[in-house]
């Protein structure tokens, strides 16, 4: 290919997809044509850029090399299957697929390899599951992690522009001493507050669905099904930026030390861990930045194989857009892009 692609993205108009085209340009992916899909709502709307939305149909989709989605796991479910028929790659940020046995789910410093047998839809992973991958794996490969124990804080930007805007109107009527409307993103008010219920609980559940898919995500791209995990998710009024306490206890010995090493040289990963200088990662800083940050490494004084570690990520960067962007380049240097085509389309 050398004139460049043709890119859908679908869900251009939301908080993912408008960092996923401005991270096309500004990373100088080889695009030949960008076609913004989102709602009927917005269909005709123009973007900044020019590029005017357009709505999903059967004749819209053709043509395609790459769609990127985020347009939430029903669009997916319904419409990255008719992309991939009609011949591109899909990149899903949403949950529909993740856990399919021929989808595969992709870091793209961790397991990029995972690519090469793709059937035409890849899967970003939960931005909660994608940070703390990115830290844990170079652990993983030097010693081996037998348990982890997660609690997570996650920013309001991760349940999609509404809940921004909610955090936004509940904080300011609260700051002038006014009744705020009932909560409707969420169970109850988050500003000044922290819900133990990030994401939603299935009848007959005791954990929520983001709860399962960062342990069930974490086993798929570790490749090992028998890392014990525990989490906790937990929604924070903070606006951007994901942040998580993790205990991991490693089959091996590993030295909070060593610990710093691997991950000061893990690609993708900063280490900020001066506590005494108080230094370590935060939310605020985070935000608008590509790497996932790694401080408060230490002993776990209770195990003598463990260690703590706090691990924080701009949830909408890496989290999602940014990491989609990188599955892109990725299909695009293992010439993985157009080598697809489903039957139907062949
Ligand atoms: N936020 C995060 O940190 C994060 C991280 C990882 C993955 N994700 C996933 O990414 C997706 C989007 O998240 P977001 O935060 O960007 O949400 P958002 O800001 O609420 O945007 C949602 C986007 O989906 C579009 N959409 C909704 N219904 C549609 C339909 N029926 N057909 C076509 N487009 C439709 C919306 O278009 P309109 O503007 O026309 O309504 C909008 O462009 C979700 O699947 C989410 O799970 C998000």
């Amino acid at each position: 290919m050398n004139d460049g692609y043709r890119i859908a993205v679908v869900g251009a108009t939301g908080q993912v997809g408008t960092l996923m085209l401005a991270l096309l340009r500004e990373r100088s992916f080889p695009a030949r044509e960008i076609v913004p899909f989102a709602s009927a709502r917005s269909a005709g709307r123009e973007l900044d850029g020019g590029l005017i939305v357009r709505p999903l149909s059967e004749e819209a989709i053709q043509g395609f090399d790459l769609a990127l989605f985020s347009a939430g796991g029903s669009t997916s479910g319904e419409w990255a299957p008719k992309f991939a028929d009609a011949g591109a790659v899909v990149i899903d940020n949403s949950s529909r697929w993740r856990m399919s046995d021929d989808v595969p789910l992709v870091v793209s410093e961790v397991n990029p390899e995972a690519l090469d047998g793709h059937q035409g839809i890849v899967s970003n992973p939960n931005c909660s599951t994608m940070q703390m991958v990115l830290a844990l794996a170079p652990l993983h490969r030097e010693a081996g992690i037998e348990r982890l124990v997660i609690s997570t804080y996650q920013a309001v930007s991760g349940t999609g522009r509404r809940a921004v805007d909610e955090l936004l109107d509940q904080s300011h009527a609260l700051l002038h001493e006014r009744e705020i409307s009932p909560p409707e993103a969420y169970a109850h008010q988050i500003a000044f507050n922290a819900l133990p219920h990030a994401g939603s609980f299935a009848a007959g559940e005791d954990h929520t669905d983001e709860e399962r898919k960062l342990m069930d995500e974490t086993r798929k791209i570790l490749d090992d099904p028998s890392i014990r995990i525990s989490a906790t998710c937990v929604r924070v009024p903070v606006l951007n930026g994901h942040s998580e306490a993790v205990n991991v206890q490693t089959r091996r010995e590993l030295s909070p030390e060593r610990a710093r090493e691997l991950l000061a040289a893990a690609p993708g990963v900063t280490v900020l861990d001066d506590p005494h200088t108080a230094l370590y990662p935060l939310a605020i800083d985070a935000a608008g930045k590509d790497d996932v940050f790694v401080g408060r490494i230490r002993r776990d004084p209770g195990h003598e194989r463990a260690l703590d570690l706090w691990i924080v990520a701009d949830n909408l960067r890496k989290g999602a857009a940014l990491n989609a962007v990188q599955l892109a380049e990725a299909l695009h240097e293992r010439g993985l892009v157009q080598a697809w085509r489903a039957p139907s389309a062949a």
